[in-house]
């Protein structure tokens, strides 16, 4: 990029590639003072980060000259941000109350949810044998099903008695037995979540459910009493067999990996009852609010964003790691992927120009702290630098014992992280033990520090707090999409390897390999089908 805020950078950079973190600590007594935000029931401590506020002063300046702003407004009015697919982004339309483009479409569709949960609560949803359904199958991938899997995993502990939830994604059959094996077929309902009703996946594991079911219960009109479908492609779930009244709908202005906030909600409404699902609209709604009308400088998203522009592209580091510390949040990082990479793994501009420098980093992550015993040896000591995201929560459920043990070691990775441990420190410790082979242990002792690292805490994990805190991700992946110049909100690098599968599948179908496959491909493809022989 040419831009005077993003040269302003480069060469501030170099002022900033003098200092290491724990120097600037002792240096600064009162950094966190200075880089840590309260804000909307949390805290956000940025100050392990390898900046100061004359960098974060420049970044403000980046965003100003992308028009961050003007961006912002165009989001929240329904603006066609999506200029590929020609789409207005409207997910925080679903969460707000107030007068807006899309209010009397979302509150009929959310009036529609309220009484299906209802029913289904009351025991008064009845299968197809006359008992009441109080099993749910979710079959969905991607955006149609990281958010409900997340959510219902987070908010475990609000869940209504005697509701089981179960989810079927991959197209691997595995995947579908594994859930077949542990359902009632005369008390499940079956929730086909898919925007477009066309995602191969879905619409292979919902046929093979059908049948299933159908052979279970020897009623051919099972299907109509316990299938719901979800869905902007009213057309195909009526085709497929679902009753009309079992589809609720969403629509082509709220992108599949921020859909969890429309009738995608549903699994998880059935779960928690329609008053917490609502809970966590209000937490994402908050959220929007506080983005919307904050200053930079006060404003999570975007300081998150420009942290991680700061990192990406500056720092040239090219990965990034979700760490919760609460298991609740497992699956956090999934989430992330999806909605991070998928947003914003881009290297196309808004005007069709390749992009000339770094967009989305690798995301990954664990709930701590069982990734402490996987993968923080690299986090502490790789060659690669991965700036982390730490996630805490004052409250527990449960024992105090746990969970003392469980933020201490949070504090103390990102402490360890920034810090590090120099070779006089390792050797010095060493000699105190007197211990032998000083000059081998020492330098593999040593830790280079200087690990950047933001940490969020908040008071406890309800849905107000879960909606808040994904909005937060939401809004970070659209500001840096702004500062990139990209299009978040398609997703048009996973088309290629679909059509290509379509060949692929005719081949295996057909036990015939075409010439038009490359040798790779055709000799991978001949060695499958002599061992399924
Ligand atoms: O992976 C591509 C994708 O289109 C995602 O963006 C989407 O969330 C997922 O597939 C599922 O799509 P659908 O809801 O249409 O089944």
């Amino acid at each position: 990029m040419t831009t005077v805020a993003w040269k302003a950078l480069n060469k501030h950079l170099g002022d900033i590639q003098n200092h290491q973190l724990r120097d600037l600590f002792a240096s600064q007594t009162d950094r966190f003072q200075q880089l840590h935000l309260e804000f909307e029931g949390g805290l956000l401590d940025y100050s392990k980060n390898r900046l100061n506020q004359v960098t974060l002063d420049k970044l403000f300046d980046l965003a100003s000259e992308a028009k961050l702003e003007h961006w912002r407004e165009l989001l929240f009015s329904g603006g066609q941000i999506n200029h590929t697919e020609q789409r207005a982004v409207l997910h925080t339309a679903l969460r707000d109350n107030k007068p807006n483009p899309k209010q009397t479409l979302v509150s009929r569709e959310l009036d529609r949810m309220q009484q299906m949960v209802e029913q289904f609560s009351q025991k008064k949803w009845l299968g197809s044998s006359n008992k009441p359904l109080r099993e749910v199958v979710v079959i969905g991938i991607g955006g149609s099903y990281l958010g409900p899997k997340l959510a219902s995993e987070a908010l475990q502990t609000y869940a209504q008695k005697d509701v089981l939830v179960h989810y079927i994604s991959n197209v691997d059959a595995h995947d579908m037995h594994e859930v077949l094996g542990l359902i009632d077929p005369t008390e499940t309902l079956f929730i086909v979540i898919s925007k477009s009703f066309t995602t191969q996946e879905t619409s292979t594991n919902m046929r093979s459910c059908m049948r299933w079911l159908v052979e279970k219960t020897g009623d051919q009109s099972v299907i109509q009493k316990q299938f719901i479908g979800i869905t902007a492609n009213t057309e195909l779930a009526l085709k497929a067999g679902l009753a009309a009244n079992n589809i609720l709908s969403m629509w082509d202005w709220v992108g599949g990996r921020y859909s969890l906030w429309s009738t995608v909600g549903l699994p998880l409404a059935l779960l928690l009852g329609m008053d917490q699902f609502r809970q966590l609209l209000a937490g994402a709604h908050s959220m929007d609010e506080h983005f919307r009308n904050q200053d930079f400088n006060k404003n999570a998203p975007v300081l998150m964003a420009l942290i991680g522009i700061w990192n990406r592209n500056f720092l040239n580091l090219p990965a990034y790691a979700v760490l919760p510390y609460d298991s609740r949040l497992r699956s956090l990082p999934r989430y992330l992927q999806q909605l991070d990479m998928e947003s914003n793994g881009k290297d196309v501009d808004r005007h069709g120009k390749a992009c000339t420098y770094q967009t989305a980093p690798i995301l990954f992550g664990e709930a701590g702290t069982n990734g402490q015993h996987a993968f923080h040896q690299l986090l502490h000591q790789g060659t690669t630098t991965v700036p982390c995201d730490f996630i805490g929560f004052r409250q527990t459920n449960y024992s105090q014992e746990h969970h003392h043990i469980l933020l201490s070691n949070m504090l103390a990775q990102s402490q360890a992280m920034m810090t590090g441990r120099t070779l006089e420190e390792s050797t010095a410790m060493l000699q105190a033990k007197n211990a032998e082979r000083i000059d081998t242990l020492a330098p593999a002792m040593s830790f280079s520090g200087n690990r950047p690292s933001n940490t969020l805490l908040f008071d406890r994990l309800t849905p107000f707090r879960l909606g808040s805190l994904l909005a937060l991700y939401e809004h970070k992946v659209f500001v840096q999409g702004i500062i990139w110049n990209i299009n978040s909100f398609d997703q048009m690098g996973v088309e290629l390897g679909k059509t290509l599968g379509d060949k692929i599948l005719q081949s295996l179908q057909s036990k015939s390999i075409s010439n038009e496959f490359d040798s790779s491909t055709a000799a991978l493809l001949t060695y499958l089908m002599q061992q399924s022989d």
